[in-house]
C-alpha cells in the first residue's frame, strides 16, 4: 500500500480574509469567524477536555486528530494544557496527507501575534520530518515534546504523514477525537465507513469525539458503531455541531 495521499495534485493554498483555503479541497482550514475560538469551542470544550486532562491520574491522556493542517487545534489544546496547574501527561496524535509549507504555517503566527505558535525549533523539526517523508515515504512519523512549567508532565505530539487509511491504523487507543478533515461533502475520504470503523476500533468505552459537521450520514454511521451522538449549537453562525461518546 502506498503511503502517499490518493490524489497527487498540489494542495495550493490561498488566503482569504487571513484564513488559509485549500484549492484542492475548496475548503477553509478553520473558520473566518475566529479560528482559535472555533477550535476551543468545537474540539476542546466539545470533548469536555478541561476536566479530563486535569488532575493526578498518572496514565497518559490520548487525543486523536484527523487532519493536522496548520496545527491550530494542537496550539489551542497546548495552551489550555499549559494553563492548568497540574495537568496529566497528554499525547496528541494527528495525521496529515498534504503537509503545509513553511510560509503557510508562518502566516498562522501573523494571524495570532500574541500567541506562541510556530516557533523556530518546532518549525525546523516539522520541516525536517516533512522532507524526510517526501524522500522516503516509510519515514512518516514526526514527534515533538513539551514539558509543563509546574508539574513537569509531558505533552507529546505525534503526526503521521500520509493518507488517512495508511496512518490511522498506527494510532494508539484514543480517549478523545477531533474530527477535522474538511467538510464531508468536499472530502468524503476523511469520513468514510472504513475510516469510522478504524476509529471505532481505536476507541474504548467512554471515548469522546467532537466535530463541526452535523451531517446526517455521519450521525447515523457513528450511532451504528455504538457512539451516543448529541447535537449542539455550532460555533458562530453555524447552526449545529455534534459531539458524543462510545457507550
Ligand atoms: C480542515 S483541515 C485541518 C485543520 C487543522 N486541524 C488545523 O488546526 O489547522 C483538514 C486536513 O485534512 C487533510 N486531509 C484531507 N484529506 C486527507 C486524506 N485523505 N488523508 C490525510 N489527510 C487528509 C488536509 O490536508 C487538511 O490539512
Amino acid at each position: 500500500m502506498s503511503n502517499s495521499p490518493p490524489n497527487d495534485q498540489n494542495n495550493t493554498i490561498e488566503f482569504k480574509e487571513g484564513v488559509p483555503v485549500s484549492l484542492l479541497f475548496d475548503d477553509v482550514y478553520f473558520s473566518k469567524a475566529g479560528g482559535w475560538e472555533e477550535s476551543n469551542y468545537v474540539f476542546f470544550h466539545g470533548n469536555e477536555l478541561e476536566s479530563k486532562i486535569n488532575g493526578d491520574d498518572p496514565s497518559i491522556f490520548q487525543i486523536g486528530e484527523l487532519g493536522f493542517g496548520s496545527g491550530l487545534n494542537l496550539f489551542v489544546t497546548l495552551e489550555n494544557w499549559m494553563a492548568l496547574q497540574n495537568p496529566r501527561s497528554v499525547t496528541f496524535t494527528s495525521l496529515e496527507g498534504y503537509p503545509l509549507n513553511t510560509e503557510v504555517l508562518l502566516a498562522l503566527n501573523k494571524s495570532y501575534p500574541i500567541k506562541n505558535l510556530w516557533f523556530q525549533d518546532l518549525l525546523l523539526s516539522y520541516q525536517t520530518a516533512k522532507l524526510s517523508w517526501e524522500k522516503d515515504k516509510t519515514k512518516n512519523l514526526w514527534v515533538y515534546e513539551w514539558i509543563h512549567n509546574s508539574n513537569k508532565n509531558q505533552f507529546v505530539l505525534n503526526v503521521y504523514f500520509g493518507d488517512i487509511l495508511v496512518c490511522l491504523p498506527s494510532f494508539p487507543k484514543v480517549h478523545s477525537w477531533f474530527l477535522d478533515g474538511f467538510s464531508p461533502g468536499k472530502n468524503p475520504d476523511m469520513w468514510s465507513g472504513e475510516v469510522l470503523s478504524i476509529l471505532r476500533n481505536k476507541s474504548d468505552k467512554g471515548t469522546s469525539f467532537a466535530t463541526f459537521s452535523s451531517a446526517g450520514f455521519l450521525r447515523r454511521n457513528l450511532t451504528e458503531l455504538g457512539f451516543v451522538v448529541e447535537k449542539k449549537k455550532g460555533f458562530g453562525r453555524k447552526r449545529e455541531m455534534i459531539s458524543g461518546y462510545l457507550e
